[in-house]
């Protein structure tokens, strides 16, 4: 073969590479975080669907919630809206007493409470309005009233999980925090207690790291968490749920490498978890925080801590601030709790809490961003009504 023969195939070849990594970064979203049928919900959220009130609902449905799972549905009439747990949407053995659950649909609940006071309804709640259907969580009855508006209203389509890292550098005040806590001033037997000197930082982010091996190390959690992970571009707009690539906040060449690639097997995701809740999410948090209920087992207190955190989330949104849930000690305790082992989890949480009368529900952390936090997919607000 002579030499410019050669070279013509090299540049041939070099070509069909070069179109064939286009094609796999586009079919790959590579380029289309946030585009696509699964995010229209975060931009047509204020679409007018008069004569019912169904904008409330289109709020709801952009709460934060377990692994992205959404498992609610609505009923919507002229003057009420009612919310139930859609419990076949459950995360399985990462959360068996369906606590994240619960608090997820106390998260669609005060989104729809603060859109309803904006779009001038005032609202009656009754929590678990039915004895005899657990899954019913709510009845919202809504009478003409005054319009409320509010920045928290205004965080509802800017509010996204930060799971990238924080400034180190950065502090959260301590007025702030206390601001954060008096949210939930209306939300009766809820509070957050704060661990943000370095002794009781140190000490929960040591826990959250172990809590997370123990999760890695259970093939069951392990399984159960990974089915609402959305690999492919495809998968994530046909279901339009679940935990995606854009969501980690990862570095964009690290992301995009990661989009391209075939997806990672159960062992080295766990592992890439694993990682990134020791050396981002722990590492980086300026203070750690737990959201604490009287009673942990009771749904409407649930239901509370989850309408505080969706606010406080709003709340933190508004101000530039950056906050991520990590479950992974609440987790192992209910698993714990689920297989008859011995609770170290749960002691643990116990001497975090350090008060008889209060019982752990979410831990988390806070921070100033160092990148901004990407949306999650979300069904349309049709296909979750009753
Ligand atoms: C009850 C509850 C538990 C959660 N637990 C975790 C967690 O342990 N780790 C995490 O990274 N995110 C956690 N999240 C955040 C969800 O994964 C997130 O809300 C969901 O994927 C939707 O994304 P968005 O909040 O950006 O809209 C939790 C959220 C809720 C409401």
């Amino acid at each position: 073969m002579n030499r410019r023969r050669v070279l013509k195939i090299a540049g041939a070849t070099v070509v069909l590479a070069g179109s064939a990594l286009a094609w796999r970064a586009f079919d790959q979203g590579v380029f289309s975080a946030g585009s696509g049928a699964a995010y229209e919900p975060w931009k047509n959220w204020q679409a007018d669907e008069s004569p019912r009130p169904l904008r409330p609902v289109r709020a709801a449905i952009l709460a934060a919630n377990p692994h992205n799972s959404q498992p609610w549905r609505f009923r919507v009439t002229d003057n009420a809206i009612d919310v139930f747990a859609d419990t076949g949407r459950n995360i399985g053995a990462i959360d068996p007493f369906l606590r994240e659950m619960t608090m997820g649909i106390g998260c669609a609940l005060e989104n729809l409470l603060i859109a309803a006071a904006t779009e001038g309804y005032s609202a009656e709640i009754r929590l678990l309005p039915d004895p005899g259907n657990p899954a019913h969580a709510a009845h919202v009855l809504l009478a003409p009233g005054t319009r409320i508006s509010s920045p928290l209203y205004d965080a509802i389509p800017k509010r996204h999980t930060n799971r990238g890292p924080y400034d180190t550098g950065r502090s959260v005040p301590a007025d702030l925090l206390e601001g954060l806590a008096a949210l939930g001033a209306d939300l009766p037997g809820t509070r957050v207690i704060w661990f943000n000197a370095p002794e009781a930082r140190a000490k929960t982010g040591e826990l959250i790291v172990a809590a997370t091996e123990a999760i890695v190390a259970d093939r069951q959690q392990s399984v159960d968490s990974a089915r609402w992970f959305r690999a492919s571009w495809q998968q994530l707009q046909t279901f339009r749920d679940g935990i995606t690539l854009d969501a980690q906040s990862l570095p964009p060449f690290v992301n995009a490498a990661a989009k391209m690639l075939p997806p990672l097997s159960q062992e080295s995701a766990d592992h890439a978890w694993l990682q990134a809740t020791r050396e981002r999410h722990v590492a980086t948090a300026a203070a750690f925080g737990l959201i604490v209920v009287q009673d942990a087992r009771d749904n409407a207190m649930r239901i509370r801590g989850g309408r505080l955190w969706q606010r406080m989330h709003l709340w933190t949104t508004s101000k530039g601030l950056a906050v991520q849930p990590l479950n992974q000690m609440s987790e192992r305790a209910d698993r714990e709790l689920q297989l008859g082992i011995a609770p170290r989890f749960g002691t643990a949480l116990k001497e975090l809490v350090a008060d008889a009368g209060w019982q752990a529900l979410m831990p988390f952390r806070i921070g100033y961003p160092t990148v901004e936090a990407k949306p999650s997919p979300r069904r349309d607000f049709k296909s979750v009504m009753i």
